[in-house]
Parts: C-alpha cells; structure tokens; sequence
C-alpha cells in the first residue's frame, strides 16, 4: 500500500549549458546538451521512492515518454495509475549556467490531459492515512485537491511553479505548503521568511509550511512547529531538481518517521547531494549516499 499518492508531471527534459540565460534577441550557442527525465511529478515520486516511502505516481505520458515510465518503475515507483496517451509527453528546456543556477520553459503535453479517472482509481485504493502531493504542472489541480480530502487525504502542494492558477486553487483545503521564497512571496506579498510563513499560518491556521531558502536553509511552521535546518554547503554543478528532492525526501522521512526535524535534516542532505549532479531525476541521491554524507557532516 503506497503512504503518498503523487500527482505529478512527468517531463523530457533537454538540458542546455550556456554561459549565460539567454537575453532578448540572443543566438546563444550552448557547450552542452543532454536529454534527462525531469518533470517536477516525476522527480518528486523518485525522491520519495529513493527514500524508502511507498509512492504511487498518477499522471501520462505520451509514447515518446516510454522511458520515463520505465525508469520510474526502475527507481522503485508505482505506476499502476500513469496513463500512456496519444498526446506527445510534456517537454522542458532548460538553461543551465557556469554557477548551476537554471532558467526553465515548459510544455505541458500529456500532464494536461484530464486525469480524473487515474486519480479517482488510485483514491479508491486508498485507506485514508496517505499524503497526497501535487505540484502545479498539471491539470485539473482543483478537483485533485477535492477528490484527495474527500477521501480523508492530507494534502501537499508544493506551488511550483507559481502563477495565478495556482492561488486560485481552495488553498483552505491544503495541510502542508511547500514553497520557496519567491514563491512564498507570490502567495503573501511579503519578502522576509519570517513574515511569510506567519501570512500563510495567518490564513490558513490547519497548515504547516515548508519555507525552502536556498543557501540559507529552510523553516517549517505549523501551530505546533517553529523549526529551522541550515542548508549543506557543496559545489553546486547543477541546482535543477533540488527542490523536487527535497520535497520528496521530507514528506517520505515525515511518514516513515513522524519526526519533523529527521525529514527537515534528512531533505536538506539530500537536495544538497542532489545538485553536486547534473539533470534533475538523475542526480536524486539513493537513502544510502544520503546517511553517508550526514555521517561525514557530523563529526
Ligand atoms: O523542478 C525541475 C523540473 O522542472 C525539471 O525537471 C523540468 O522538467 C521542470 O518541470
């Protein structure tokens, strides 16, 4: 039985290297280029099956998309409920810069295809204790959100990425508020972390939120929660995914441990580890590289 139901895009993404994000009117030749899975859905249900937490991924891909799906299953996610469909999978282009920050452009494809019916199935099979992650890559997020709490489901959005659709949704509804600052933001019109996490447990008391800061770490609050765990320093060659890494690992070591700071600590690791490597799915670190490095951080 799965302990998160991930609703979640899956995407093919081609990887640029530039010395630069390309400006307006640019012709940028890039230094490299590469083809990875990604997909904030797909990266997120990786992250969570890496470490070590039941997860079944509900979403499409289209045929082109057969090695996403493939790989999923190889990474130990369950794919009962990912659809195949005529429309083509969803497409990134990513820039990728010398300090390993990114800029992304997406394409929806088969992530916008009504998947109703695919999460109707998988709630069905559902006993109520699972957490039901979505990201804002897909469609049909609002009665995703309805259908999963109707079902007894606690709700987590991670509001990546962030527009106007996304604060149209029955924000009421959701228990857990993944977002990085920026994000944070957008939602509450404040810059400082501090402010932002009081806005969001302002409106929505019933909440926890997972406030993702960078290079300075990350806070959670919550009515009974007022944490914080500093960020791992590394040598960043690629940041792509480590969001995705950190939400899948802190919701995956929150329902196996119910210890909130261990899934803060243990995320953290993992998303620092996540960005010593290129691509976003391929550089999710295993639970084992991720216990090694907080044993060489500890002493
Ligand atoms: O969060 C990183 C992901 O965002 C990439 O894998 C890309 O597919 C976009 O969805």
């Amino acid at each position: 039985m799965s302990q998160i139901i991930n609703y979640g895009s899956c995407c093919i993404d081609h990887v640029f290297q530039v010395p630069h994000f390309v400006r307006a009117g640019e012709t940028l030749s890039s230094t490299g280029y590469a083809i990875f899975p990604g997909g904030k859905g797909l990266n997120q249900s990786i992250a969570i099956a890496e470490a070590g937490c039941a997860v079944t991924h509900v979403g499409a891909v289209g045929e082109d998309g057969r090695w996403l799906a493939e790989l999923m299953t190889a990474r130990g996610v369950d794919i009962t409920h990912l659809n195949l469909t005529d429309t083509p999978t969803g497409q990134a282009i990513l820039q990728i810069d010398p300090q390993g920050e990114n800029a992304i452009f997406i394409s929806g494809g088969a992530n916008l295809a009504a998947h109703e019916h695919l999460i109707d199935a998988a709630l069905n099979q559902a006993t109520g204790d699972e957490i039901f992650l979505i990201q804002n890559e897909t469609s049909g997020n609002e009665a995703a959100i309805r259908q999963a709490k109707a079902s007894g489901l606690q709700v987590a959005f991670n509001m990546a990425p962030m527009n106007a659709a996304a604060q149209a949704l029955p924000l009421a509804l959701i228990d857990y508020f993944i977002i990085n600052e920026t994000e944070g933001e957008a939602l509450t019109g404040k810059t400082d972390p501090t402010e932002i996490c009081d806005a969001v447990l302002g409106q929505y008391p019933k909440s926890a939120v997972v406030l993702t800061l960078g290079q300075s770490g990350v806070l959670f609050r919550s009515a009974e929660h007022n944490l914080s765990q500093p960020a791992y320093s590394v040598e960043a060659v690629d940041t792509t995914g480590a969001g995705d890494t950190f939400t899948g690992y802190f919701l995956a070591t929150l329902m196996k441990t119910k210890q909130v700071d261990l899934a803060l600590q243990t995320a953290a690791a993992a998303a620092a580890l996540s960005v010593t490597q290129p691509g976003a799915a391929t550089s999710i670190p295993t639970l084992q590289a991720v216990h090694q490095f907080l044993a060489t951080r500890a002493s």
